[in-house]
């Protein structure tokens, strides 16, 4: 890494500022000690330029269009890899050896069942709560059931854990919205399968696995495992610094994701498609209404903070929709509507102008979809995906001897000081 400097001239005075070069060239200046040189503190909405830690987990260039985790493209990743392999190269920072993959499978599959009493909590909570919510209320939980593993010298243990028991917790969260009894996981079969197996299979039927769903479930969930300092990894970035538990950390995280913005994007998606559907398939209307600055309403699955091209998931996603929906259900009218909407986008004057590209979010819903999930599952798949991401990360956070707590300044804009007034005398 190398370091330069630049010069802050504010008035009269110049303030020397450290630039700190990353490994892909791009820089950050340090303002940590902007306010104590300069009074000033640095004003940044959506923090859309500040970086606020130094982190070799994932790389996004947004001018090119490229996503690497630990330095390996996810084409790369997505075409010859698996999510397990992917999960321990994020955890650990390196692609494992054939021993330590098969290690790490089974350390994962032997622990994949919830402890009873976690069954008891889905059971207490009402069906048509969001499977989102389920989801970080269980995760939570997890700390309660296993305080051993609270403490960051367990955190490989504590990544197993929540590697292990997440897709057992997002399928109950399935059944109990259908008022399904849970299914237990069957160990023999792979992850993706597993997962696949817990959500739907019939009672007193035995599940056959269908390996292409199985397949393009593992590559969803590759594409969704890292994606630098979005909002739901700061978010469990920050909780963490304040020496939360991992459980804590990324139960954050989960809530964070769920948000439309961000991993409930997906679900939005897919309502859009099927209301545009409903409506005789008039997308224009939609699209009309996104560029309208009178209106609020947003196309989701489109723009990006960082991507100024093509999502690169969204690209591989593209390929796998077409080909998963054409194989299971003929043509899928909703991806139809899709690839036009995109098309119209694509050449319309407002989106290029804006660098507004279709981003993950565009084609997982109707790849989800295709797999046979409802779309208010479509977050929580996101959140399968993203877990990896969340550990590695907040493991990093933990390991960094630079972390400080978390705790952005403002600029107050509030009433200056004034005297209270006793009620009765207000008028
Ligand atoms: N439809 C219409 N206009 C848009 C859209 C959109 N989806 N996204 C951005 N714009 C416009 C926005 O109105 C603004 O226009 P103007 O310059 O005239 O004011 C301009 O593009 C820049 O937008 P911004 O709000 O400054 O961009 P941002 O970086 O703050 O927001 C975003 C990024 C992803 C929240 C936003 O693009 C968006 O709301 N997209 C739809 C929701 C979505 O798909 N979210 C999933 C993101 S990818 C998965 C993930 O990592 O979470």
């Amino acid at each position: 890494m190398e370091e330069e400097r630049a010069v802050l001239r504010h008035g009269k005075v110049e303030h020397p500022l450290e630039v700190f070069v990353g490994t892909e060239g791009e820089s950050g200046l340090d303002i940590g000690r902007l306010l104590s040189s300069t009074g000033m503190v640095a004003l940044d909405y959506g923090f859309a330029n500040t970086a606020w830690c130094r982190s070799a987990v994932s790389f996004v260039d947004g001018n090119v269009g490229a996503l690497r985790y630990r330095g390996y493209p996810i084409e790369q990743l997505a075409e010859h890899s698996c999510f397990l392999e992917v999960s321990y190269l994020l955890f650990h920072g390196e692609l494992p050896t054939l021993a330590q993959l098969a290690e790490w499978r089974e350390a994962i599959t032997v622990e994949t069942l919830l402890d009873e009493g976690m069954r008891q909590m889905f059971d207490a909570c009402p069906r048509e709560a969001h499977p989102m919510v389920l989801l970080s209320a269980a995760v939570t939980a997890m700390g309660a059931f296993h305080p051993e593993l609270e403490s960051t010298l367990a955190a490989e243990q504590a990544a197993i854990h929540l590697l292990a028991k997440v897709p057992t917790a997002a399928a109950f969260s399935y059944r109990r919205s259908r008022g399904l009894p849970y299914a237990y996981p069957r160990r023999s079969l792979d992850y993706c399968s597993r997962f696949l197996q817990m959500t739907f299979s019939v009672p007193g039927e035995e599940y056959e696995v269908d390996p292409v769903a199985a397949r393009a479930l593992d590559v969803l969930l590759i594409l969704h495992a890292d994606h630098e300092q979005n909002c739901s990894t700061s978010t469990v970035r920050l909780v963490g610094s304040s020496r939360a538990t991992v459980f804590a950390s990324v139960a954050s995280g989960v809530n964070a994701l769920s948000g439309p913005l961000h991993g409930g994007a997906n679900q939005e998606v897919l309502e859009l498609l099927q209301q545009i559907h409903a409506d005789g398939g008039n997308y224009a209307k939609y699209l009309a209404r996104a560029k309208d600055r009178e209106d609020t309403f947003r196309l989701p699955g489109f723009g990006h903070r960082i991507y100024r091209s093509y999502d690169p998931r969204a690209g591989v996603l593209k390929t796998f929709a077409d080909q998963l929906v054409t194989r299971q259900a003929g043509q899928d009218p909703l991806l139809e509507i899709a690839l036009a909407l995109e098309q119209t986008a694509l050449t319309d004057d407002y989106f290029i102008e804006r660098h507004l590209y279709p981003n993950v979010d565009f084609y997982s819903g109707i790849l989800f979809r295709a797999l046979g999930f409802p779309t208010r599952m479509f977050p929580v798949l996101f959140a399968l995906g993203r877990f990896p991401g969340w550990i590695a990360q907040w493991k990093e956070m933990t390991e960094d001897p630079e972390t400080r707590i978390g705790r952005p300044r403002q600029v107050y804009v509030g009433s200056p000081q004034r005297d209270y007034v006793p009620v009765h005398e207000r008028r």
